[in-house]
């Protein structure tokens, strides 16, 4: 199947340290690809090179075929890029739901003009991710994993064709994750692709059709969960240094 993304020997540098070399990988429609690695090995990074929101220092990004290097963060996502952050910034301020329309007004192809057809799109979002009974909250006064769900509802506010997740379910419970990667599949059922950051290797094994790996910046494996889970290259960079 065609490609709906492609990166191309994606590489970005901080001052000497090297945080994402050389990767590239594509992501199918329809497709949740999980992306993992220890701590610092790149992940955050190269969502942030794909979402716009870093420049690469060197490679390519290709959405449906065309190159959206120099595309900043904001067409991106009027393109239908969407991403949530793991460091979570919602508008403190500002309401659950006026968060979510936020999303709804500068999404894709330009987002939604008017604000009350925003906030019912952003009321839908927020049902949609199990906030809904609770819209009118200040997003301050949010805990933990509704903080993840509401920035979840946030970028699928956007209508995204291709959502990148940094990692929504840190922090969650064994019942929360679960809430959560059903959301993600229903994400999927609506035909929008996703890449899946995640360190709960249970949960981001029975939600991803692949998984890539990456280690120092760069890939290490990709393939089927089960093949790289059993990767010996995986299994000493990543799950060794968890289990030691
Ligand atoms: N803005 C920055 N300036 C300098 N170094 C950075 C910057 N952003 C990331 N790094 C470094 O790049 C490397 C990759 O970081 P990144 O946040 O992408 O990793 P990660 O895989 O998302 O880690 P985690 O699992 O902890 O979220 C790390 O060594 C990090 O310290
Ligand atoms: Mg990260």
């Amino acid at each position: 199947m065609k490609a709906l993304l492609e990166v191309r020997n994606a590489t970005r540098s901080f001052a000497g340290l090297v945080a994402v070399d050389s990767v590239s990988f594509t992501l199918a429609p329809g497709e949740i690809l999980g992306l993992i690695g220890p701590n610092g090995a790149g992940k955050t990074t190269l969502i942030s090179l794909i979402s716009g929101t870093q420049a690469p220092s060197a490679g390519e990004i290709l959405f449906q075929g065309e190159s959206i290097n120099h595309m900043p963060a904001f067409r991106r996502a009027r393109l239908g890029i969407g991403r949530t952050f793991q460091i979570m910034r919602p508008f403190p301020g500002l309401s659950v739901l006026d968060n979510v329309a936020v999303g709804a007004l500068f999404g894709r192809g330009g987002g939604q003009p008017k604000l009350a057809v925003a906030r019912e799109h952003a009321r839908e979002c927020l049902e949609f991710v199990g906030l809904g009974k609770i819209i009118e909250k200040r997003a301050d006064e949010l805990g933990g994993p509704d903080r993840k769900r509401l920035e979840l509802a946030k970028a699928l506010a956007m209508q995204p064709q291709v959502l990148l997740c940094d990692e929504v379910m840190a922090g969650l419970n064994h019942a929360e994750i679960d809430e959560v990667i059903d959301v993600i599949r229903k994400v999927r059922d609506r035909g929008i692709s996703i890449l899946v950051t995640e360190h709960v290797i249970k949960a981001i094994k029975s939600l991803s059709d692949r998984l890539l790996v990456l280690h120092h910046g760069e890939k290490i494996a990709e393939g089927t969960p089960d093949a790289v889970l059993a990767d010996p290259v995986v299994i000493e960079a990543y799950l060794g240094k968890k289990r030691a």
